[in-house]
């Protein structure tokens, strides 16, 4: 029967056979899976390893420096940080439509990934934090015409990259990667961290991506997830997330009449995601979350709680 001990045990020789003397390149997300995987190839083939980790200026408050902190110093990988906001924003200015969002993350992903394998031309593998539930979706969800959502980049490898892919947990769903991670020693606040997408904050701006906006997620997100940290709910639901819309509303504050954005507050519970019930978070809860974002976040003032499951919404927005 499966363990995570074995799993452990077998997937490291598996990785040793197939690597051999060469060398693998592993994007970190700052998620589990990628983390699992990177500490895994870890094991397997030590410095032979060597990992990049991308801030896209989609990134959580301060969530660039807190991870690669983890990665440096808790988990010893070998990890190359490299600021690539600016060149990510630029290419989304004025792009509109959510998969054309993901295309340009995903390109630009490619691309700073390129300029690290121009670099250094000994890299002959790419690992990635693959699940079960990313190739299953993106086999059946295939409608007549297009995927519903291009997400998980699976099979997303451009060819003329030259790199073949090493994916240990493809066939894991997300709680047994979460055990793996734990018998690999990846601390437990980071173990129990919700799924965070690769677009990352790109697909929580509704529309039009500035930095301006951005910011201002940045800030409703990390209100709503402290205090749900605080509230003990974190562990309580599967994802928590805050969405901003393009929508301007009017509203007051003191005497003045305001005009500002509308955050929405999305809380799930679920067990692979891939299907999801809205969180029936307690309303003082949300009410104190509700007002914090709109006293302490300029630009938004107005709070939404979002209360449609999985299917037929999704978790996501975009
Ligand atoms: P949806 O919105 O499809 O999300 O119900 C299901 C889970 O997948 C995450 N998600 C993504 N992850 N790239 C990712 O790596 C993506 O483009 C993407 N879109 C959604 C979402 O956060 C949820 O955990």
């Amino acid at each position: 029967s499966w363990t995570a001990e074995s799993f452990i045990e077998s997937t490291i020789e598996e990785i040793r056979d197939r690597v051999g003397d060469d060398r693998v390149l592993c994007g970190l997300s700052g998620g589990v899976d990628s983390t699992v995987v990177a500490t895994l190839v870890h094991k397997a083939i030590g410095d032979q390893l060597q990992c990049i980790f991308v801030d896209n200026g989609l990134l959580r408050k301060n969530e660039f420096r807190d991870v690669l902190d983890v990665y440096e110093k808790d988990l010893n990988l070998p990890v190359k940080g490299i600021d690539a906001s600016e060149l990510f924003l630029s290419r989304l200015k004025g792009i509109f439509d959510p998969e054309e969002k993901r295309k340009i993350i995903g390109n630009t992903f490619i691309d700073v990934f390129d300029e690290a394998i121009s670099e250094d031309k000994s890299f002959k593998y790419l690992a990635q934090g693959t699940l079960y539930p990313d190739v299953i979706e993106s086999i059946s969800f295939k409608g007549p015409s297009a995927t519903i959502k291009s997400h998980h980049n699976v099979g997303g490898l451009p060819e003329e990259m030259n790199l073949d892919l090493v994916e240990p947990v493809r066939e894991l769903f997300k709680d047994e990667v979460r055990n793996v991670g734990r018998k690999l020693g990846i601390p437990e606040h980071f173990i129990k961290r919700h799924p965070f997408p690769g677009p990352g904050l790109g697909i929580r701006v509704i529309s039009d991506i500035t930095k301006k906006k951005l910011d201002m997620l940045r800030e409703a997100d990390d209100i709503f997830i402290s205090e749900l940290r605080n509230n003990d709910l974190y562990h309580k639901v599967w994802q928590a997330l805050v969405v901003l819309l393009p929508v301007q509303s009017v509203g007051v504050m003191g005497d003045e009449r305001t005009y500002e954005y509308t955050a929405a507050l999305r809380a799930v519970t679920s067990v692979d995601g891939m299907t999801a019930d809205w969180a029936h978070l307690p309303h003082p809860f949300l009410a104190k979350v509700s007002n914090r974002i709109i006293n302490e976040v300029r630009g938004i003032n107005r709070v939404a709680y979002d209360i449609s499951s999985k299917p037929p919404s999704t978790i996501e927005w975009e």
